[in-house]
């Protein structure tokens, strides 16, 4: 019998790439997505079906996972991938965006594996894979409260595998570095709608962001690190997905703090 997986956040980028792969090799996919009435190519693959689901709405994140595992008996794999940059000064950010950065990137995710959970305890097994970033292990200037909400759910998934062990249940993190998708575009905010003290900054760390577009990956690579995550049947915990993201990482292994923070000073050209 086929195995399922459900993928928030299903509408664009990594989450789209991803139910056409996991569809592809015969998995049923439940692409849930904030607007599923907008799309129009998830809807012509055999194995897929949509359900609407706002990470940030308990409510309807029990509808919809109740509504999933009535149509297919059960959930193999949670695939928490919805979630937004947030770029910019921590100093000026308010309070509405600060929650809504946790509501999404965070407490969305804790809700889905909540809801998942009593039905992979009783199948006993189940993977849960969380979407984390390069910026869930490294920081990187002017993100700081992405970071605390992908090192959150990074501590989040590594705590969480001793407690769902015994029930056959692995979390597994998938943090990609670059990806060529709507996560820079329209799927950016920034903390500060005005003109800040940190603008010269700012500007230094924005260039050099787009500067390194060209070594993005694209979602259907990430996608392929996730299927591996999924079905390799190992305990392993990280997946470094992009050259990018394992350069950087080797990179803050091997130097001390530091000298690992000068580098990257100079590289975004602040002072
Ligand atoms: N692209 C990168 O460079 C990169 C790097 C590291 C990590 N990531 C992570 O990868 C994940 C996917 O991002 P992406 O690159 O594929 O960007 P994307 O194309 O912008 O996709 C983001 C997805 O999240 C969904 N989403 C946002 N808020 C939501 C909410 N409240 N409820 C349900 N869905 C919501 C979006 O839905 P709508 O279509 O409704 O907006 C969209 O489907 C994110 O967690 C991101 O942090 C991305």
């Amino acid at each position: 019998m086929s195995q399922t997986i459900l993928i928030t956040g299903a509408s664009s980028g990594i989450g789209k790439a991803t139910a056409r792969l996991f569809a592809a090799q015969g998995w049923n996919v439940a692409a849930t997505m904030r607007h599923p009435d907008r799309e129009n190519e998830l809807t012509d693959i055999a194995g897929v079906r949509l359900y609407a689901l706002d990470v940030t709405q308990p409510a309807g994140i029990r509808t919809t996972i109740d509504q999933v595992l009535r149509d297919f008996s059960g959930v193999d794999v949670l695939l928490n991938n919805a979630g937004y940059g947030l770029f910019g000064p921590l100093e000026t950010v308010s309070a509405e965006k600060l929650m809504d950065q946790f509501q999404t990137n965070l407490f969305g995710a804790i809700r889905m594996i909540q809801g998942v959970l009593p039905a992979m305890r009783e199948q006993k097994r189940g993977t849960i894979i969380n979407v984390t970033s390069i910026g869930g292990l490294v920081g990187l200037p002017f993100n700081s409260i992405y970071h605390a909400t992908k090192f959150g759910l990074d501590g989040l998934s590594e705590s969480l595998n001793y407690e769902l062990r015994p029930f056959g249940i692995r979390v597994k993190i998938v943090a990609p570095g670059g990806v060529a998708t709507d996560f820079a575009t329209r799927s950016l905010q920034q903390t500060t709608d005005g003109p800040s003290v940190y603008d010269a900054d700012i500007q230094q760390v924005m260039a050099a962001f787009q500067q390194s577009g060209g070594a993005y990956s694209s979602a259907d690579q990430i996608a392929e690190v996730i299927y591996r995550a999924a079905t390799d049947d190992t305990d392993q915990l990280r997946y470094l997905a992009g050259a990018d993201a394992q350069g950087l990482y080797a990179k803050w292994k091997e130097m001390t703090n530091e000298a690992f923070m000068a580098m990257i000073q100079e590289r975004y050209g602040l002072a």
